[in-house]
């Protein structure tokens, strides 16, 4: 039976955190190095760590010191801030290593050493960062190891890759944990671009009233990525552009976009509100879907001579609710493209009648549209036509635009998830239920999906594009540019 804890289901928001053991699994892979050091690096840095040992696992023949000179190899390339001397001694000072290898024994002495040094109980967080093909054997490891008291479990993505696995994994990982130990990490909702959405539009009298289908006539989330699929070739093999970003961030971010006002800003809260937005997602059909493949991608290491497999995905969906009924939402992600952007693009209905003569430009700019960017230097603009400044009434397309400067104390993603797993704050993650219904309303595209389609690297993916959001437009690449603030 999995282990309950009454700490687990009631978690005191805001209070301070206990000390923890974190064990990093996959501790010397690319995310680990990449995010999860040198964000924890700077959770401590920040102080914003409770009392902490790290201790790292993975199947690298490697010991504490050889994992301390691939934390300060991670933080020399990857940190955000410089690395003082102190700071580095005080971090490296919390880091232990134990191979994979030494099996559930080998953890369970390797956690308890770094209890012993913390003293008392202290709480723990698991956190696999493995391949999928690894979580359940990890999951097992530490119920042997009888790792499973007191603690959290952070889940990388994906979360099966169609609803019968899904189901498994959840069944599989409930076997072991409670659901309220389980944090299925989706780094999306941790930006900070991502939380303004529901201070946007939840601390304001402005926009909620117009937030509907009486006024919205279409919605568009469009992530382009420049980066390849590189050295995740065998990763991205097994899940492709829908699975690697709709299932999990995509469709996370529409739910922030499209639900309704939770009761209250607390976990269980937004989360029926985001599992009502799935509920209500008609299921995808493959006729709305284009699946495209960058020319270049069989050729690189690990894809299969001739993948099927997608680096790029656009669709249409929709919500069948009060709210939304009738509004189409666009969706589009994809690797080698044009531009790296991460926009949620909302197009206002046009206004009934004009009186406004021909040639004055009403209308020639397309609607009125409010952007979010998602980017980490997060911005805002409200495009409107307005009256150009002489004789005769001509009119512009004029924008009200708004940066959230990134000062240096802004937490990265992962570090504000990871905080949020240890003071047991549920907010920002996935629940087993919302993960299913994601998967069982995909299962038209995934079993009969349509063919890919070839684009050249550098470009907005295949033409067919255009006949997916016709008769409307992509938003990208926008017309005007971002003001630069
Ligand atoms: C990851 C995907 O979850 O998100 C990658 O697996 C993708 O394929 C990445 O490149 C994008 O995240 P970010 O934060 O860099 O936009």
């Amino acid at each position: 039976m999995p282990h309950t804890d009454p700490t687990d289901m009631d978690p005191k928001l805001g209070a301070p955190l206990q000390p923890h053991v974190i064990v990093l699994f996959g501790a010397s892979g690319d995310l680990a190095r990449r995010k999860l050091i040198p964000g924890l690096f700077h959770l401590e840095a920040a102080g914003l760590l409770p009392e902490c040992r790290i201790v790292g696992t993975s199947l690298d023949d490697m010991d504490t010191e050889g994992f301390r000179e691939v934390a300060r190899g991670a933080l020399d390339e990857f940190a955000r801030h410089p690395v003082t001397d102190e700071a580095w001694t005080a971090f490296a000072n919390s880091l232990s290593f134990t191979p994979t290898s030494g099996g559930a024994n080998g953890l369970a002495k390797a956690v308890a050493a770094a209890e012993a040094d913390l003293g008392a109980e202290p709480r723990r967080l698991h956190y696999l960062s493995v391949p999928p093909k690894s979580a359940l054997a990890v999951v097992k490891m530490l119920g042997e190891a009888d790792l499973v008291e007191r603690s959290r479990i952070i889940m990388e993505k994906p979360f099966g890759i169609d609803l019968r696995s899904s189901q498994e994994l959840n069944a599989a990982l409930h076997e072991t944990f409670a659901e309220e130990q389980i944090f299925r990490i989706d780094h999306f909702l941790g930006k900070e671009a991502a939380l303004n959405i529901l201070a946007f539009r939840f601390a304001n009298g402005l926009f909620e009233p117009i937030w509907n289908r009486e006024h919205i006539d279409h919605v568009q989330i469009d992530v382009p990525e420049t980066l390849a699929v590189g050295p995740r070739a065998p990763f991205y093999e097994t899940t492709g552009a829908y699975r690697d970003m709709v299932v999990t961030h995509l469709f996370q971010v529409l739910a922030f976009m499209a639900m309704e006002p939770p009761t209250a800003l607390e976990p269980r809260a937004i989360t029926e509100e985001k599992n009502k937005v799935f509920r209500s997602l008609s299921p995808i059909q493959p006729s709305d879907a284009v699946r495209g493949q960058y020319a270049g991608y069989l050729d690189e290491p690990g894809v299969a001579p001739h993948s099927d497999v997608e680096t790029f995905i656009a669709l249409k969906c929709g919500i069948d609710n009060w709210r939304w009924a009738g509004v189409p939402f666009y969706l589009r992600t994809g690797k080698r493209m044009a531009e790296g952007a991460r926009i949620i693009s909302i197009a206002f209905r046009e206004p009934p009648r004009s009186m406004f003569p021909p040639g004055s430009g009403i209308g020639a700019h397309g609607p009125d549209h409010l952007t979010f960017d998602l980017a980490d230097a997060s911005r805002l603009s409200l495009s409107f036509y307005g009256k150009r400044p002489g004789t005769g009434l001509k009119l512009d397309k004029q924008s009200l635009q708004f940066s959230l400067h990134e000062g240096s104390d802004v937490l990265e993603a992962y570090e504000r998830l990871i905080h949020d797993a240890m003071s047991g704050d549920r907010t920002l993650f996935t629940s087993a239920e919302g993960i299913e219904r994601l998967w069982g309303l995909s299962a038209p595209l995934l079993a009969d999906p349509p063919p890919v389609r070839p684009y050249a690297p550098g470009s907005w993916g295949p033409n067919a594009i255009h006949q997916l959001v016709a008769p409307f437009v992509w938003r990208l690449p926008f017309e005007r540019a971002w003001r630069q603030a």
